[in-house]
């Protein structure tokens, strides 16, 4: 079970990720390229994946002109990738290091806001493409470098309308929805091994994705990314290791 106050306002110590490589996909925009530079901060590799090369590049050297360890860059759009595309990435990331520590799906399709009668296929392929058939093929490739870490962690994003649905959102809805089933079989199956697996609903932040859905909303007055990323921290660091199969809120409601 997880300490709730302790995962809310948790103090991470400065060298929490040392020697721990972690990839995060989405990295190079809004939570995902927040969650690379703290990482990094914190002392861990990470392995920058995405679809547009110079947001990375950028992270990449923010990550490198701040003094963190010098992390790695691997473009993918998980619209198209194909399953050798993962293969491809694993054998990169088994020769390069051998084995990985954690793993943050964190990119997502936010796909259309309209009515089911009006959604269209193609949209709805592709927001379940990326966001539910790509996890699953990247963590399916990454698992045997997962299962090499004393202390592998996998944290799936999930999003309210993923524990109940709402009307309007569609395939993303549906997909988050699925996210939370695929991270439950996973820890189920993970139960006996040292790779721990959860789930974390970010809530609101300030980001691309959420300016897109919510475009009457100030930015302003919305929580930065930087304000959760303790929580993150909690979670891939050796204090989270007794969280598995847990669906979180990173914002709980009061
Ligand atoms: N922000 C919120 O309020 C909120 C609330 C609930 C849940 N979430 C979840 O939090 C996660 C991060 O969202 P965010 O708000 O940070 O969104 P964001 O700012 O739009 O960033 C999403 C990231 O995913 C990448 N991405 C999208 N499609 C991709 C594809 N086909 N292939 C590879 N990468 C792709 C984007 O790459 P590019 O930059 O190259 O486009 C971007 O780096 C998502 O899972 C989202 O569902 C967010």
């Amino acid at each position: 079970m997880i300490d709730i106050n302790l995962f809310l306002h948790y103090q991470p110590p400065a060298d929490l990720l040392r020697d721990r490589i972690i990839v995060i996909t989405g990295a190079g925009d809004g939570i995902g390229k927040t969650a690379a530079l703290t990482f990094a901060r914190f002392g861990a590799t990470v392995v920058l994946l995405g679809r547009t090369l110079a947001k990375l590049e950028r992270v990449y050297d923010e990550i490198e002109a701040a003094g963190g360890p010098k992390p790695a860059i691997f473009p993918i759009n998980f619209e198209g990738a194909a399953a050798q595309d993962y293969e491809q990435l694993r054998s990169a990331l088994a020769n390069e290091f051998g084995h990985i520590d954690g793993l943050l799906h964190n990119a997502s399709a936010l796909g259309a806001r309209t009515p089911i009668g009006q959604y269209s296929l193609s949209d709805w392929q592709k927001v379940m493409q990326v966001n539910v058939t790509a996890p699953f093929l990247l963590t399916r490739a990454l698992l045997p470098l997962l299962q090499k870490s004393a202390d592998g962690r996998i944290l799936f994003t999930g999003s309210s309308v993923g524990v109940r649905g709402r009307a309007y959102w569609g395939a993303y809805a549906v997909s988050k929805g699925a996210t939370e089933t695929l991270m439950e079989v996973l820890a189920d199956e993970l139960e006996a091994t040292s790779v721990r697996v959860n789930s974390i609903n970010p809530g609101a932040v300030r980001t691309a994705m959420r300016a897109s859905a919510y475009p009457a909303e100030d930015p302003n007055t919305v929580t930065p990314p930087e304000a959760i990323m303790n929580r993150y921290l909690y979670l891939f660091g050796p204090d989270g290791k007794a969280v598995h199969g847990q669906q979180l809120d990173a914002q709980p409601k009061a």
